[in-house]
């Protein structure tokens, strides 16, 4: 059989605290869901899905098909059992791949060293059976294998998507502590907007959760934007499949909501940033944009998020200085929040507290490493706002 034929595990890997959610957007997408790990939730389906998969995940890192699952012990073994399989499948003689990893095996001190032994399987085997041997090195702009060895376990990956699928292809200029896509999107999913309140967002930044909330308003797919997949290269890759996939999508898309889409930041330089990253999601006209204090934030009637990823400061200092942006953003959502459930992202639990509101939920993430917790204030009429007291306990999620 064809590698691309059958039905074979499709594995997604996302960052820690992400699975939950990208566990829900995969059964929307009705795959079945095999496991979910803390790091990554595996399904399974044929090679069309893994197409819908790339296109339409908005959490996941990226799309990860299995070739083929067995024991090696050793580097010479695992050379062995990759030598059967029918490369010639998916990589042409004069085509170029590269090779990941993640090892685990007593044998193997660098896993570079596993890797190249995956290169000269492929290479080796394509030399004979075509006379030629594609090309292969670092870049992963084309083909690129996958292998995950844990002690005697093998299993072998296309990785389908190549570059992370948080690149989604609008942000070009990052700004400063910009959040990845992928983490963005995750963030708005968790608060449970759905695009049919307003989406208010201080400190915006380089606008990465504004525009992942328009993409998720507008109910246009990341698919929309990107325009490179590993899957691509595939040897006889057809792009008549891709094609019709994006044109059902682009015909889904809902570009005229009713509702206000509101970022603001401080920095003029970053809302120009911001801008320029919305014109290229094709958002820019859903989106106001105004350079100002967050304390000056529009909050328009009709209630909806208020969300914000404020700094947190690493370095020593900072904190005190941003223990009074916090403070002085917990007065701003009491005095204009009304109405509205606000969201703070933030990676240092002793700024959270400045903003002296009770979270009712948390959910907790890795950003770039640092551990980082989404809180979510339900803010309610004035009267009704209840300040937190030292005695209050949060309430985990
Ligand atoms: C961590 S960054 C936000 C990054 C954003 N989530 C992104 O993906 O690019 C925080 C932003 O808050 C802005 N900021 C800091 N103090 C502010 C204030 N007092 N009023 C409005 N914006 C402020 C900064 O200019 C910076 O762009």
């Amino acid at each position: 059989m064809h590698l691309l034929e059958g039905r074979h595990h499709i594995v997604v890997p996302c960052s820690p605290g992400v699975a939950p959610f990208l566990s829900r957007e995969l059964r929307d997408l009705k795959m079945p869901i095999i496991e979910e790990r803390a790091t990554s939730v595996t399904s399974k389906g044929g090679f069309s899905d893994v197409l819908r998969l790339n296109l339409n995940l908005r959490t996941g890192q990226r799309v990860l098909w299995r070739l083929a699952a067995f024991k090696a012990s050793d580097p010479d073994q695992l050379y062995e059992k990759l030598m059967p399989l029918a490369w010639e499948d998916l990589v042409t003689p004069d085509g170029y791949f590269s090779v990941t990893s993640v090892v685990d095996n007593p044998t193997i001190r660098d896993s570079r060293f596993a890797n190249i032994r995956v290169k000269d399987a492929i290479v080796d085997r394509l030399r004979r059976r075509c006379g030629r041997r594609p090309d292969s090195g670092p870049r992963r702009d084309k083909l690129v294998f996958h292998l995950f060895w844990q002690q005697d376990e093998v299993k072998i990956y296309l990785d389908t998507s190549g570059p992370t699928l948080a690149q989604r292809g609008y942000r070009l200029d990052p700004g400063k502590a910009p959040l990845r896509e992928t983490l963005a999107a995750t963030l708005i999913l968790a608060s449970g907007w759905n695009g049919s309140k307003n989406f208010v967002n201080p400190m915006c930044g380089s606008g990465t959760l504004v525009i992942e909330a328009a993409l998720l308003a507008q109910n246009r797919i990341p698919g929309l934007l990107r325009e490179a997949y590993s899957f691509q290269s595939l040897a006889g890759y057809k792009s008549a499949e891709l094609r019709t996939l994006q044109a059902q999508a682009r015909r889904a898309a809902r570009p005229d909501r009713k509702i206000r889409l509101i970022a603001t930041d401080i920095d003029p330089q970053m809302i120009q940033v911001a801008k320029e990253n919305a014109v290229r999601a094709e958002v820019d006209d859903v989106i106001e944009f105004v350079t100002c204090d967050f304390a000056e934030t529009p909050v328009p009637e009709g209630g909806g998020v208020l969300f914000c990823n404020p700094e947190y400061g690493v370095r020593l200092g900072e904190e005190e200085e941003l223990k009074i942006t916090y403070r002085r953003f917990g007065d701003f959502l009491k005095q204009k929040g009304s109405g509205y459930e606000a969201f703070i992202f933030s990676g240092n639990r002793n700024l959270l507290k400045e903003v002296g509101l009770r979270p009712a939920r948390r959910w907790h993430f890795d950003n770039g490493g640092i551990a980082c917790e989404l809180a979510a204030y339900p803010l309610y009429t004035g009267s009704l706002i209840k300040p937190k007291t030292d005695s209050d306990q949060p309430n985990p999620a």
